[in-house]
């Protein structure tokens, strides 16, 4: 053995940075075993504490891309294009995304995570469609992208499998807002998808990992950075995540709102987020003249039922049961409601993501422990959001559990999420700066 795991947690601890060859290490050893999950817990909170170093962080994103296989895409013709996010409450955004730039003649693979923390995963939301399952082996997942065009993987055994165990980690030990722990895991499994762009969406703000907008824009430029460092033409994104996106926040539920964006129905603020980033992944793939033609293909796509087709195969290919995209009242639903009532009238000045995003974690659409399965018929459907008029006695939200224990143990801190003021807030910005790799010095 050349190091010992317990060496390695003081060194970082202590506040050392750990050479190539000590994190080369680690993360084998912790990919195989030999390192176990408490002594991986206590590196990842050290690391929290501590940070790592430019080198540092290039060689852990390096170890846990190389911790497993890595696609070899070559031979599929067409710009292969993804897009991740750092992470929000309702964020739903993949989920049509995928279909939608698709459908404009892009190859999507994907590979999403489960939740994290406060905020939803893609693939618990996706899994809760009956029969539906992201974890492909690698022929599968080769033989769903080249048959359809996209896919929803997840993180596997097989692809980076140092970020999906430490993801898993992370999430139940509170180390999931750091810098290089999000950069890592994310850009990881991402450069091993073997793409020719990448587009990011970095949340800022109460629902986010990084709240502060100068460190969500130092994690954008970081892992925009790490992007080009690989030769992926990278962009990333800072959006807002002080309320959450779209109504819909849980599992199911999002599934029934990510297939009314694809009908066309779906909220504002989705669909601008959705707009925004698929542009941008149609301008990454080239054949698109600018911004204004790529959001029309989109849109496009949408209004002639193509992209909605393509989400219907690709269920179908996955297992799932592609009746719900006509009908999403087969998707798994609580059995019991409740309301959040306005104590007073005015005009709504905050939603609080954050405190949604707890709440629905808590009413199980999350998980507390690594082990924990979650209950995908669990949400909160947001009826008031920032900005809008709301009479004393009116309905902020509604919301679907199954245990009347956790829905009295959340209900007083859920009602906590919104604000109430006399006058409107200012209009704040969904969508803020855009770090391009190729502006990049
Ligand atoms: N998404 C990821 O894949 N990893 C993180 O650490 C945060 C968001």
């Amino acid at each position: 053995m050349r190091f010992t795991a317990v060496e390695l947690i003081e060194r970082k601890r202590d506040g050392l940075a750990l050479s190539p060859e000590q994190i080369e290490w680690l993360i084998s050893a912790f990919t195989s075993g030999e390192v176990t999950d408490y002594q991986m817990a206590a590196m990842a909170m050290a690391v929290y504490l501590r940070g790592l170093d430019a080198v540092e962080l290039s060689t852990w994103t390096d170890a846990m891309l190389h911790s497993g296989e890595t696609l070899d895409l070559s031979g599929l013709r067409g710009p292969k294009v993804d897009k991740h996010s750092t992470g929000g409450v309702g964020d739903k955004v993949t989920i049509p995304l995928l279909p939608m730039v698709r459908a404009c003649g892009v190859l999507a693979p994907t590979l999403t995570g489960r939740g994290l923390g406060h905020t939803g995963g893609t693939r618990d939301k996706l899994e809760s469609i009956p029969g539906l399952s992201t974890s492909l082996s690698s022929d599968r997942f080769m033989e769903v992208l080249s048959t359809h065009g996209m896919v929803y993987g997840g993180q596997s055994e097989n692809l980076a499998p140092a970020d999906a165990k430490l993801y898993a980690l992370r999430d139940a030990t509170g180390t999931v807002p750091s810098l290089p722990l999000i950069a890592s895991s994310i850009m990881s499994k991402k450069l091993a998808e073997d793409l020719d762009g990448l587009v990011l969406d970095v949340k800022t703000g109460a629902g986010a990992f990084m709240p502060d907008p100068a460190r969500a824009r130092e994690l954008a430029a970081t892992m925009v950075g790490l992007g080009k460092a690989h030769g992926v033409a990278t962009t990333a994104f800072l959006t807002s995540m002080e309320s959450p996106l779209g109504r819909e926040v849980g599992n199911a539920c999002e599934i029934t709102e990510s297939i009314r964006t694809l009908r066309g129905e779906g909220p504002e603020d989705l669909w601008e987020v959705t707009l925004a980033l698929g542009s941008e992944m149609l301008l990454l793939a080239g054949g698109v003249s600018d911004e204004t033609a790529a959001r029309r293909m989109l849109t496009r796509a949408v209004e002639s039922g193509e992209a909605l087709e393509v989400f219907r195969r690709v269920v179908q290919a996955q297992g799932g049961d592609p009746a719900v995209v006509d009908d999403p009242s087969l998707l798994p639903a609580a059995t019991r409601r409740a309301r959040v009532r306005a104590a007073e009238s005015g005009y709504v000045s905050v939603c609080h993501a954050l405190t949604v995003g707890i709440a629905a974690t808590r009413l199980g659409a999350g998980r507390e422990r690594k082990e924990d399965s979650i209950d995908p018929g669990v949400g909160i459907r947001i009826l008031a959001k920032p900005g809008d008029r709301v009479e004393r006695g009116q309905t902020l939200a509604e919301v679907s559990y199954e245990d009347e224990n956790r829905w009295e143990a959340v209900r007083d801190y859920l009602a906590g999420a919104w604000s109430i003021d006399d006058h409107p807030p200012d209009a704040a910005p969904l969508i803020g700066e855009r770090i391009r790799s190729s502006e990049m010095d």
